[in-house]
């Protein structure tokens, strides 16, 4: 199959950017999208012609690398599948095919189709650290986890930070990203010290750097991990409480995780075996 590409060049991120026509012939149905950019880069390498610069690293939907807009589509014609495992099946003899960088205003493009997801690093860091105990592996039966919350865990942990989320919004809103985040460590034990501290950090960064969520849910399909709009529902809760917790100046009562008290009481989770949790050492 012979498909004309229509890639986005650009030096660099204080360079005017343009689309470039380009032929790959010999592409087969179960070409990658990266694939279709290697074959394109041999053919411009052996031209003498500067190759496209594009993300990849793992290959297998692993990393979130991977990541640019085909045919306005991010990653892709198929839904929740990242671009290096997308194949061009769906594509026929003589198509043109557009690849552009993710499109948000935050993330500019640093090259080609290349741009710097930095952003999202940013609300990680401002999540901070988690407590937890330190020293020998505690007995498991400490801080019993049930089978929901450990696979409702599993499930938001899954988010491989790829910004497909954030390219497929109208507003360039990062809240999926975000709510897997929060919600991921929301439903662990090891998450509740920090929990509202942390929600409440997240998202005056997110808020910061993106745009605001209106509940087009366009980011659903365009998530390689599936993460679903609960995480958005579970992010605003959590958020309206820290909000609710800091105005009253409380620490919330979790009557749901009887563990917390433990957790909040107990010296065993301190790294310190001589600290007596108060300030004071024994
Ligand atoms: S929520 Fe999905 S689309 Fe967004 S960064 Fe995570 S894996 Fe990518
Ligand atoms: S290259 Fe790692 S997820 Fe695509």
């Amino acid at each position: 199959m012979r498909l004309i590409l229509e890639v986005w060049r650009q030096a660099d991120a204080a360079s005017p950017g343009r689309f470039e026509r380009y032929e790959v012939d010999g592409v087969t149905d179960e070409v990658s999208m990266l694939e279709l950019l290697d074959m394109l880069n041999a053919q411009l390498v052996a031209e003498g012609r500067e190759p496209v610069a594009f993300d990849h690293d793992c290959r297998e939907g692993i990393c979130g690398t991977c990541g640019l807009m085909v045919n306005g589509r991010p990653h892709g014609p198929e839904d929740f599948t990242p671009a290096c495992l997308q194949r061009v099946r769906t594509f026929s003899d003589g198509d043109v095919v557009t690849l552009e960088p993710w499109r948000a205003g935050a993330f500019p493009v640093v090259r080609d189709l290349v741009v710097d997801r930095s952003a999202l690093d940013r609300i990680i860091a401002s999540g901070g650290y988690i407590s937890t105990a330190t020293n020998a592996a505690p007995e498991a039966l400490t801080m019993p986890v049930n089978k929901h919350q450990a696979e409702a865990a599993m499930d938001h942990a899954a988010c491989i930070g790829c910004g497909a989320c954030v390219a497929a919004c109208p507003n360039g809103a990062a809240q999926l990203f975000t709510g897997a985040k929060v919600a991921h460590l929301a439903e662990l034990p090891q998450g509740q010290v920090e929990r509202y501290e942390r929600v409440r950090s997240m998202v005056a960064t997110m808020e910061s750097e993106f745009g605001s969520c209106t509940n087009y849910a366009e980011c659903v399909p365009a998530c390689p991990a599936a993460i679903g709009l609960d995480v958005i529902a579970h992010l605003n809760r959590d958020f309206r409480t820290a909000v609710v917790v800091q105005r009253r100046g409380e620490v919330p009562e979790r009557t749901d995780v009887p563990w917390l008290a433990r957790l909040r009481g107990g010296p065993w989770w301190q790294s310190d075996p001589d600290d007596a949790g108060d300030g004071t050492t024994r």
